[in-house]
């Protein structure tokens, strides 16, 4: 465990992260114009939030290309846990490295729910990234019958700890995003007070030496809720469905 050599470095909350997570939309035509918007808008904004965008994979090369030169990164939605291979179908990291990613999204609940993803697989995968120097973006979140059964810690636990088991250097690394399954895409979202209260118990998890690393929040996040979100102690950002889809929306909440 000790010996694995990460080529990604530590990650800290020192500024706001806001990443879009495009999920499986876009058009070369309409990347062009969401970019071009967002690009825009950086230019003239605070530049106080990190900004990025995870695209799918057919597009990374025109997302690099466009966001080139740019303060905004780029990533992928997922990411193989296998170094290269037969392997069909599958992406690797070092595939995504030579189009400058610098994230790669993981166990996002559409992946566990809809590909069988477990909780092991989700953590090979987020070593799998940062060996080879990509940051991994690792989604954790319950449904709402396991939050009205009481067991939002439980399940939490139970998807950070192959994560934890694999290391303090990877935990380090790695960019963790709270997402209640009840909220995504549904236009429910969590309270300030419900995502802190699941961010402080996350953030109790982690070990000493990597205390600071940034949690996001998402599910439903839009301009008008992002400030109270990001206003909380252990917020440091959010992970952006649907509103990164909108230039106008998805800067609004880089600026919240
Ligand atoms: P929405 O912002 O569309 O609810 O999606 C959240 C999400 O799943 C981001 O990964």
């Amino acid at each position: 465990m000790t010996d694995v050599q990460y080529k990604s470095g530590p990650v800290t909350r020192s500024k706001t992260l806001v990443i879009g997570n495009w999920k499986m939309n876009g058009s070369l035509e309409s990347n062009r114009t969401l970019l071009d918007g967002i690009v825009a808008g950086v230019a003239g904004g605070d530049g106080k939030a990190t900004m990025a965008v995870c695209a799918p994979f057919p597009y990374l090369a025109q997302v690099a290309d466009v966001l080139a030169g740019t303060s905004i990164s780029w990533g992928a939605q997922d990411v193989s846990a296998h170094d290269k291979g037969a392997y069909t179908g599958e992406v690797s990291a070092s595939m995504l490295l030579e189009f400058n990613c610098s994230w790669a999204i993981v166990g996002h609940s559409e992946r566990r729910a809809m590909h069988g993803e477990t909780v092991e697989l989700v953590a090979d995968k987020a070593q799998a990234a940062a060996k080879a120097g990509i940051t991994p973006v690792f989604c954790v979140g319950e449904s709402l019958a396991e939050r009205e059964a009481g067991q939002v810690q439980t399940v939490i636990a139970a998807q950070l700890a192959p994560l934890l088991a694999k290391g303090d250097e990877l935990v380090a690394r790695t960019v963790i995003a709270y997402e209640p399954v009840w909220a995504i895409g549904t236009g429910k979202t969590a309270s300030p007070e419900q995502a802190q209260e699941v961010h402080a118990f996350i953030r109790a998890q982690l070990p000493t030496t990597a205390k600071e690393v940034p949690l996001l929040y998402g599910g439903s996040v839009k301009p008008d809720n992002a400030a109270t979100l990001f206003a909380m102690d252990d917020i440091d950002g959010g992970l952006i469905g649907g509103a990164a889809l909108v230039a106008k929306d998805f800067l609004a909440i880089a600026t919240a």
